[in-house]
């Protein structure tokens, strides 16, 4: 399903936002029945909707509760629950948006469009549309929420149907798209013998691992390497994962899910970036040739890595994708994770824990965040907590020994594996929704990609 704005009629309904302190203005304008408004206790809270009746009993206009700055700033997206609550038909926004939540509205309209239904016998109803507000660059949003849609397909896809298999088919489908050049590791040899760990964490699955490695734009262009984590379905491995905390590891490819819709966007946009994303596809399963809590690993970089948990997989997957990004010396290196359940305690699920040495890039992403209403926040790259994966056997261990700051230590064995490139980014998400919130139902969720989006062409004039 493709997300899409209706094309703009004069039969469209019209709808008033009105803000709480705009009420009285609203209830004494002669156009509209004060008895009506009062009558309806129509007080213009965010969310309240009331239908305006012509004389017929037809509809003639539709009043939507804007609520306050400071009631819609607890939250993101609102404008979808009202449309959502519309009986179908074309709508139009009335009147002047201010320009500062024009495109959050546009969107919003956009993603309350997402259903997935590809399991379900009876696909869902027909609903409200909306004409794409004036002074909007309506190509834009749509390509921003046609990739939150391709993000969100991916993750709620089950393993059955996500293997490394078909999320390779997914891949060269975008590809294709735009006319991106793709190349597939996908023989165990190669794969053993260029990249081991990827190869050591995929291989006890017999949906074999793969690494998916997507070439789109111009040579002279700012480099720009995506790295996504595509874990398919993550056990845990011989560490086993106990059933509640398997549940969700469907999602355990969200990392590779945002890092394609970020893909896509770029793409569609034509954004001036020498593109190159590169998915480790792997299942992270049990059997009896899986990888062993103590084995010591070489990886493509040389930096031979001591298994202490196979439960931390996808730290190593990453680890062998983001050296041979590396490899080329590019502008910028953003790995994109589902990688630690501590980024979750330390943030929940709404906001997304970002990791750079670089303090323009963070300022960057700081505002970039905000305007495209997808948060992330800055965590440390704490060099003192380096010697907690230096473990006394290998050059690295891909866990420590004690809990502490999981996000941030395995932040930095990624940031161990970027020497070469300007700069590294790495985004710790979360990428699924736990309870249905405006705009964005239960399931799987896109995080850091519509921040890094708009962020991209400041970040690289600098
Ligand atoms: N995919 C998980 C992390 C995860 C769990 C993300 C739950 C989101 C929700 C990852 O592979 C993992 O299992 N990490 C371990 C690392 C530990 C063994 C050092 C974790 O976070 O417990
Ligand atoms: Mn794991
Ligand atoms: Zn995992």
């Amino acid at each position: 399903m493709r997300p899409g704005f209706a094309p703009d009629t004069d039969d469209a309904t019209a709808i008033h936002l009105v803000e709480s302190a705009g009420i009285e203005e609203w209830t004494s304008s002669p156009e509209f029945s004060a008895a009506w408004t009062r009558g309806n206790d129509f007080g213009g809270e965010l969310g309240q909707i009331l239908i305006l009746p012509d004389s017929n009993g037809a509809i003639s206009g539709v009043l939507a509760g804007w609520g306050s700055r400071e009631s819609r700033a607890a939250g993101r997206f609102h404008f979808a629950d009202i449309l959502g609550k519309l009986p179908k038909g074309v709508y139009k926004i009335a009147g002047e948006i201010p320009p500062g939540e024009r495109d959050e509205i546009a969107l919003a309209a956009l993603l309350g469009q997402y259903r997935f239904d590809r399991y379900k016998k009876r696909a869902s109803s027909e609903r409200a549309g909306l004409v794409a507000p004036s002074g909007i660059d309506a190509a834009r949003i749509e390509s921003i929420a046609a990739a939150e849609f391709l993000t969100r397909d991916l993750i709620n896809t089950p393993a059955s149907d996500m293997g490394p298999g078909e999320l390779e088919a997914k891949f060269i489908d975008l590809a294709g798209e735009f006319g991106a050049r793709v190349e597939v590791v996908r023989d165990s040899g190669p794969l053993r013998e260029d990249f081991p760990l990827i190869h050591a964490v995929g291989r006890a699955s017999d949906r074999k691992p793969r690494l998916l490695d997507l070439a789109w734009g111009r040579k002279n262009d700012p480099s720009v390497a995506l790295v996504g984590k595509g874990v398919c379905f993550d056990t845990g491995g011989l560490n086993v994962k106990t059933g509640g905390s398997m549940r969700l590891m469907k999602k355990d490819m969200g990392g590779a899910a945002a890092a394609m819709g970020l893909a896509q966007m770029i793409m569609a946009n034509g954004l001036p970036v020498n593109l190159r994303l590169l998915v480790p596809a792997v299942e992270n399963s049990v059997s009896a040739g899986a990888f062993r809590p103590g084995d010591i690993l070489n990886s493509r970089k040389g930096v031979t890595v001591e298994i202490a948990n196979t439960d931390a997989e996808g730290r190593l997957v990453l680890a062998d994708a983001i050296a041979l990004a590396d490899e080329s010396e590019p502008d910028l290196i953003i790995s994109m994770a589902t990688l630690t359940g501590a980024a979750r305690v330390a943030l929940g699920p709404d906001i997304a824990p970002y990791y750079t040495r670089s303090d323009s890039l963070a300022a960057c992403l700081e505002k970039a965040s905000v305007s495209a209403s997808d948060p992330v926040w800055r965590m440390p790259l704490w060099a003192p907590y380096e010697k907690m994966i230096e473990p006394e056997v290998a050059d690295l261990a891909n866990a420590a020994e004690t809990g502490f700051a999981g996000s941030v230590t395995a932040a930095l064995f990624l940031a161990r594996f970027s020497t070469r490139a300007k700069r590294f980014l790495h985004f710790d998400i979360f990428g699924w929704q736990p309870s249905s919130a405006p705009g964005r139902p239960k399931g799987g969720v896109g995080q850091a990609a519509r921040a890094v989006f708009s962020a991209l062409p400041e970040l690289l004039s600098k």
